[in-house]
C-alpha cells in the first residue's frame, strides 16, 4: 500500500474556517489542517493548549511534542497562551514534519492578528526549523516522525538522553483514515516512552482505534468537552480526577471487534 503521496505534497488550498483564522486543504491526505467548523486557532487553543497547560499548572519547564508541525498553529498558539496569561513557565517544543517546503513558506502565511507578535519567531523557524530565547526553544525535525521520534529515545537528535521526557504532546496528524501511521499501536507505544509520568496527550481523534492504540499502551483515556468544538480526548500515563473517565474495559466488552491499527497492516 502506498501510504504517502509526494507528487502531491505541494499541492494545496487555503481554506477558511469559522472563527476567522485560515487553514489549508491538503491534496495529499484529501482534509483540511483543521476542522473548517471549529476553526483553526479555536482548535489549538481549545482541544491542545488551554486542557495541557491547566493540567500543568505547577511546572515552571514544560517539553512538549507538538505532532506534526504543519501550518505550526499547536506551537504558536501555546506561545500565544503562555504571554497572555505571563506564566513564568520555560516551554521547549519539538515538533516533527516531513513537508519542508510547507514549513519554508509559513514565513508568508496569512495567520491570525494574535500571532502579529510571533512574526520574527515564524520567520526563524521558516528558516532555520530552530527558534530559541530565554524562555522558549522551538525545534521543527524535517522528515518522517516515524524515524525523527524514536531517535531521540536513544539522545541522537538535539535533546541529550535524560532530557527526553514530554509534559505534553499534540497528537494532531491528519485523521487515522488518511494518514494511518501515526495512530498504529507502535507509533503510540514510541510516544508512550517518550512521556513524563503525568505526561497529558490531547487528541481530537475519538475513534476506536485511537482509543484502543493508546490504551494497549498503558494510557489511562478521559473524554474532553471544549467550548465550540466536537468531544476530544485526552490520554496520560496517570488518572486525571478532574476529568470525565472511560472505562476502556466495558467499551472492549461492548464492542469485542474493535481494534487498535497495526503496522504490520499498512505495509
Ligand atoms: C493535520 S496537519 C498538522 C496541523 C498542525 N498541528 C497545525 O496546527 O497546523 C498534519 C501534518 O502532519 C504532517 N505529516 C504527516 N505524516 C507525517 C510523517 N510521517 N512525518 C512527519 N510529518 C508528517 C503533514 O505534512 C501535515 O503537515
Amino acid at each position: 500500500m502506498k501510504l504517502y503521496n509526494e507528487t502531491l505534497r505541494h499541492e494545496k488550498e487555503l481554506v477558511p474556517t469559522d472563527d476567522g483564522s485560515v487553514t489549508l486543504y491538503s491534496k495529499e491526505f484529501n482534509e483540511s489542517y483543521h476542522s473548517p467548523k471549529d476553526g483553526a486557532l479555536n482548535e489549538s487553543l481549545q482541544k491542545h493548549v488551554l486542557p495541557a497547560f491547566d493540567l500543568h499548572q505547577d511546572k515552571s519547564h514544560l517539553t512538549i511534542l507538538d505532532i506534526c508541525y504543519g501550518l505550526g498553529y499547536n506551537t504558536l498558539a501555546t506561545l500565544y497562551h503562555v504571554k497572555k496569561k505571563r506564566l513564568p513557565v520555560r516551554v521547549h517544543i519539538i515538533s516533527p514534519e516531513f513537508d519542508e517546503a510547507l514549513v519554508r513558506s509559513l514565513k508568508g502565511f496569512d495567520y491570525p492578528s494574535e500571532f502579529e507578535a510571533f512574526k520574527p519567531i515564524i520567520h526563524a523557524i521558516s528558516e532555520n526549523f530552530y527558534y530559541e530565547d530565554e524562555q522558549f526553544k522551538i525545534e521543527v525535525l524535517i522528515g518522517d516522525a516515524r524515524k525523527t521520534i524514536p531517535s531521540l529515545n536513544a539522545g541522537r537528535l538535539t535533546l541529550n538522553a535524560n532530557d527526553v521526557k514530554f509534559d505534553i504532546v499534540y497528537q494532531d496528524a491528519f485523521s487515522p483514515k488518511v494518514n494511518p501511521l501515526l495512530w498504529t499501536k507502535e507509533w503510540f507505544a514510541d510516544i508512550k516512552a517518550l512521556c513524563s509520568d503525568d505526561a497529558v496527550l490531547t487528541t481530537y481523534s475519538t475513534a476506536v482505534a485511537t482509543r484502543m492504540g493508546l490504551y494497549e499502551n498503558g494510557f489511562v483515556l478521559h473524554a474532553f468537552d471544549a467550548p465550540n468544538t466536537r468531544r476530544s480526548l485526552i490520554a496520560s500515563p496517570r488518572k486525571i480526577e478532574s476529568l470525565e473517565w472511560i472505562d476502556m474495559e466495558l467499551k472492549k466488552q461492548r464492542n469485542p471487534e474493535g481494534k487498535s491499527l497495526r503496522d504490520k497492516d499498512l505495509q
